[in-house]
C-alpha cells in the first residue's frame, strides 16, 4: 500500500488536485490509517474513512441527516435559485437529498418503477445498445489513426441512453436533448461556473422540468409500461400519496441519477482493467467472468469520493465526538481500500469472497436503487466488449488519464482505445491470472450474440 505524508495526504484529498484524481489510493491510505476522523478546516466538515465507521454512518439514520447532502457544498447565485425556482434548486425532493418519512415514500414510489421484472425487460435493450455501439466503435477505430478512438464518447455515454428511455418513457427522438438537459444539473450541481454559466444551465434546467412535466401529463392521458406510468398508477391504487411536484421531481431524479454515473463507470471499469496484467485477456476467454471483475474494478476506481451528510444528535463515530450541525464526509473510496474489509485493497481480485461488498452504490438507507439496472448495464456493456473488441487495449497519450475536476466525482475526461494488430503479442498475463495459455480470437467472424445471461455467481448473490 502505497502512502504519502499525512499533511500532502490532506491537501490532495481536499483540493482534489489532479495528482489526486489520477491515483487518489496512496492519499486515501494516509488519511484512513494516520488520521481516519479528523475535522478538514479547507472542507468545514469532519472526513471519516476506515470502511466500519463510514458504514456506520451511512447506515445511521438516527443520528444523521441527508438533507442538504447534496447541495451543501453549493454557492449558487440568487437569479439563478430564482431561475430554477427554490424548491428545486435546493433539490428538495431528490432522493438522496431527503430524509424519513418523505424519503421512503418517494423511494417506494421510485421502487414501483425498479421492479427486477422491470430491470430484466431492460436487459435486451442494453445488450443491443452495447453490441451496436460496439460494433460502430470497431469500424470507427479500423479508421482511426494512431490516437485512436474515445471510448466515452463513442461507447460509454450514449450506452445509458435507450435503457434510460426505455425504463422511463422517454420518446426516443428526446434523448439527445434529456441527455444535455442532465449535462447541465451535472455542471450546475458539481462543478464551479461563473454567474453566466450557472443562468445558462438554470435556464435549460427549467426546459428540463417543463419537459418532465409534460411527460408525466401525457402518461396520466394514457399510461404505459414504464416507470412514470408505474409511479402513477401506485398514486391511483392508494399505496401512497404523491403531489403533482414531487411525482416530476423523482422523475427528474431518476434521470439525473441513471444518465451519467453509468458512462462514468463503463468508462473506469474498462480503464482498470486494460490498464490491469491479464485481466483483459481473461474475459475475453471466459466472458462469463465479466461480473466479479466490473464489481472489483468498481472497487478500485470507485466514480465518487464520498457522502455528505450533517449530524443531528452528538454521536461517536471512531472514539470521536460529533456535535450537531457538523458536517461529514463519509469517504467510501478510502473505505473500500481499507484492508480490515479487503485483504490486500490495491490487487485486482475478482475472485476475492466479498468483491461485492464495496461502497460505490452506497449503503443504508440511500443505497442505489438503480444498482441492479447498473449492474445490468455494466455486465452488457463489458460483454459486449469482450466479444466485440477483444484486441482492445489502451492508446498510452504520456501515460497519464486526465479526469474532470470535481469536488466529489472521478470522471475520466477521455478514454482513448484502438485494437490490437493481429501481428502483435498479446499481453503477458498478470500474477493473479495464470490460468493457461491465453490469447485473443479473431475480430471475425462475431458470436452470434447471446445477450448477457446472468452467471451463476450472479444469481447466488442475488
Ligand atoms: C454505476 C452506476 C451508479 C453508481 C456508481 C451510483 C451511485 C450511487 C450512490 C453512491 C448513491 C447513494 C448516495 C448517498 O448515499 O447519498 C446513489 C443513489 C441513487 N441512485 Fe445511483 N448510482 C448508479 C446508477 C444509478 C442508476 C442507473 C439510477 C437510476 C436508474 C440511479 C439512481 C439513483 C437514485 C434515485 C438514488 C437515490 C437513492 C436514495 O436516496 O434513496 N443510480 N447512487
Amino acid at each position: 500500500m502505497d502512502r504519502i505524508a499525512l499533511g500532502d495526504a490532506k491537501t490532495q484529498f481536499e483540493s482534489r488536485c489532479p495528482a489526486f484524481l489520477a491515483d487518489p489510493a496512496p492519499a486515501l491510505h494516509s488519511l484512513r490509517t494516520a488520521s481516519p476522523v479528523y475535522f478538514s478546516d479547507a472542507l468545514g466538515a469532519w472526513v471519516v474513512s476506515r470502511a466500519a465507521d463510514v458504514t456506520e454512518v451511512l447506515r445511521d439514520r438516527r443520528n444523521f441527516t441527508s438533507v442538504g447532502s447534496m447541495t451543501s457544498r453549493l454557492q449558487l447565485e440568487p437569479d439563478v435559485i430564482a431561475e430554477v425556482g427554490e424548491d428545486r434548486a435546493g433539490l428538495r425532493n431528490f432522493l438522496a437529498n431527503t430524509d424519513a418519512p418523505r424519503h421512503t415514500r418517494l423511494r417506494s414510489a421510485v421502487a414501483r418503477g425498479l421492479t427486477p421484472r422491470a430491470v430484466a425487460r431492460l436487459e435486451g435493450v442494453a445488450t443491443a445498445s452495447a453490441r451496436s455501439l460496439a460494433l460502430r466503435m470497431r469500424e470507427s477505430i479500423r479508421a482511426a489513426g494512431p490516437r485512436g478512438v474515445d471510448l466515452k464518447t463513442s461507447f460509454a455515454s450514449p450506452l445509458a441512453g435507450p435503457v434510460m428511455g426505455e425504463l422511463i418513457g422517454l420518446p426516443g427522438d428526446d434523448l439527445e436533448l434529456v441527455t444535455q438537459w442532465v449535462g447541465d444539473w451535472f455542471s450546475l450541481y458539481r462543478y464551479r461556473l461563473t454567474r453566466e454559466e450557472q443562468l445558462a444551465c438554470a435556464r435549460n434546467l427549467r426546459a428540463y422540468d417543463s419537459y418532465v412535466t409534460a411527460l408525466v401529463q401525457r402518461y396520466e392521458r394514457e399510461p404505459g409500461d414504464n416507470l412514470i406510468s408505474d409511479v402513477l398508477r401506485g398514486v391511483t391504487e392508494g399505496q401512497y400519496e404523491l403531489s403533482h411536484r414531487e411525482i416530476v421531481d423523482i422523475v427528474a431524479n431518476v434521470i439525473v441519477g441513471g444518465l451519467h454515473t453509468t458512462a462514468s463507470a463503463v468508462a473506469a471499469v474498462t480503464l482498470r482493467l486494460l490498464s490491469t496484467s491479464g485481466a483483459w485477456a481473461d474475459l475475453v476467454t471466459d466472458p462469463t467472468g465479466v461480473e466479479p471483475a466490473i464489481e472489483e474494478c468498481l472497487r478500485l476506481e470507485g466514480v465518487s469520493f464520498a457522502a455528505v451528510r450533517t449530524v443531528t444528535r452528538p454521536v461517536r463515530i471512531g472514539g470521536v465526538l460529533l456535535r450537531p450541525g457538523e458536517k461529514v464526509h463519509a469517504v467510501s473510496r478510502a473505505a473500500d481500500l481499507d484492508p480490515a474489509k479487503f485483504q490486500e485493497p490495491d490487487e485486482y481480485r475478482p475472485s476475492r469472497e466479498n468483491v461485492r461488498r464495496h461502497l460505490v452504490y452506497g449503503n443504508g438507507p440511500h443505497t442505489c436503487i438503480g444498482a441492479p439496472l447498473a449492474r445490468v448495464e455494466l455486465r452488457c456493456a463489458l460483454h459486449e466488449l469482450v466479444t466485440v473488441l477483444p484486441g482492445l487495449e489502451l492508446v498510452e497519450l504520456g501515460g497519464v488519464h486526465e479526469y474532470l475536476a470535481s469536488p466529489n466525482h472521478r470522471q475520466l475526461r477521455e478514454l482513448r482505445v484502438t485494437v490490437r494488430s493481429p501481428n502483435s503479442a498479446p499481453p503477458p498475463p498478470g500474477p493473479s491470472h495464470a490460468r493457461g495459455a491465453r490469447s485473443s480470437p479473431p475480430a471475425t467472424p462475431l458470436p452470434t450474440p447471446v445477450g448477457c445471461q446472468k452467471s451463476a455467481w450472479a444469481r447466488e448473490l442475488g
